[in-house]
């Protein structure tokens, strides 16, 4: 596995792997890497003759600069578990690299990005498709791999792709769920066995939306109410301090993240809650 931190080498090895007829998957990761990024790597591992990972917390998409402090770093570990899962190539650029100073250029998301999680981090999108920007032009034609947990990024990423002719082909890759149906997340690391009782609530509200819908219901404010409903009630004998605050319960249009008044064609379903301090999101398409 080569470990590369500049991002000329970068784009040189990926430009020279593709003239030999080499096919690239790129996953684009902060480190840290977990079961969901593990899913990434090996969808990636399955379709494309060569893996790259790019591991850089990136600066740009942290509105508090506690939080990009505090964000895990692991580099080792990271390597280990690429190299475990046969990546061929790890970018690991510094800052500076990635983000010459000072910063003249950035990209900036209408409408998509001020809904949902960018209504309560301003800028955390534009920071997201500025670095996302970058890595798809240093690795060039490629598949690139996201996952369906943070929706709304996938969404402006598929966007972005679409309307500034990315040659890139973005692949999305599905929640991984326990056997009770939570999806996994290192957040879910924080949460005491209590709180993970009442974690469920979150996949519950959705399946029991999706199956309201699947039988007919076409009302968004009564799929959103349910979901809203769902997510308050007590399951197991939950204490009542451990249970799911609302956020957002909310059925948009996957392409668009618009609220549509009635459910005609496909919508996806989204919550977000907090347990304690962590706060966790989730969401099924239907
Ligand atoms: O999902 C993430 O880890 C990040 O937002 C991404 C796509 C790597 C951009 O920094």
């Amino acid at each position: 596995m080569d470990r590369i931190s500049s991002a000329a080498e970068f784009q040189t090895a990926c430009d020279t792997l593709r003239m030999r007829g080499k096919t690239i998957g790129l996953v684009p990761t902060m480190g840290a890497l977990h079961d969901g990024h593990r899913q990434l790597i090996k969808l990636a591992r399955e379709q494309c003759d060569v893996v790259a990972v790019s591991i850089f917390v990136n600066p740009l998409q942290f509105d508090n600069p506690i939080d990009l402090e505090k964000y895990p770093r692991s580099i080792e570990d990271d390597l280990e578990v690429a190299s475990t899962l046969g990546v061929d190539v790890v970018f690991a650029p510094l800052e500076t690299e990635m983000h010459p100073r000072p910063i003249l250029f950035h990209l900036e998301v209408d409408g998509l990005s001020e809904v949902l999680e960018g209504s309560s981090r301003p800028g955390h999108f534009g920071g997201v498709v500025t670095v996302v920007a970058k890595l798809f032009i240093l690795a060039g034609r490629c598949r690139a791999y996201f996952g369906e947990k943070d929706f709304q990024q996938l969404a402006i990423v598929s966007r972005m792709v679409k309307e500034m002719h990315f040659p890139v082909q973005i692949v999305p890759v599905p929640i991984v769920r326990d056997e009770r149906g939570l999806a996994l997340s290192s957040r879910n690391l924080r949460l005491t066995s209590e709180q993970l009782n009442s974690a469920l609530s979150l996949s519950r509200s959705l399946f029991a939306a999706r199956e309201a819908i699947r039988r007919g219901e076409k009302n968004t404010d009564k799929i959103e109410q349910l979901m809203a409903q769902e997510l308050g009630r007590e399951i197991d004998g939950i204490a009542q301090a451990d249970l799911a605050v609302l956020d957002y319960a909310l059925v948009v249009d996957p392409l668009t993240l618009m609220r549509p008044d009635r459910i005609e064609g496909t919508v996806r379903l989204l919550v977000a809650a907090r347990i304690g301090d962590v706060r966790l999101i989730d969401n099924v398409g239907a």
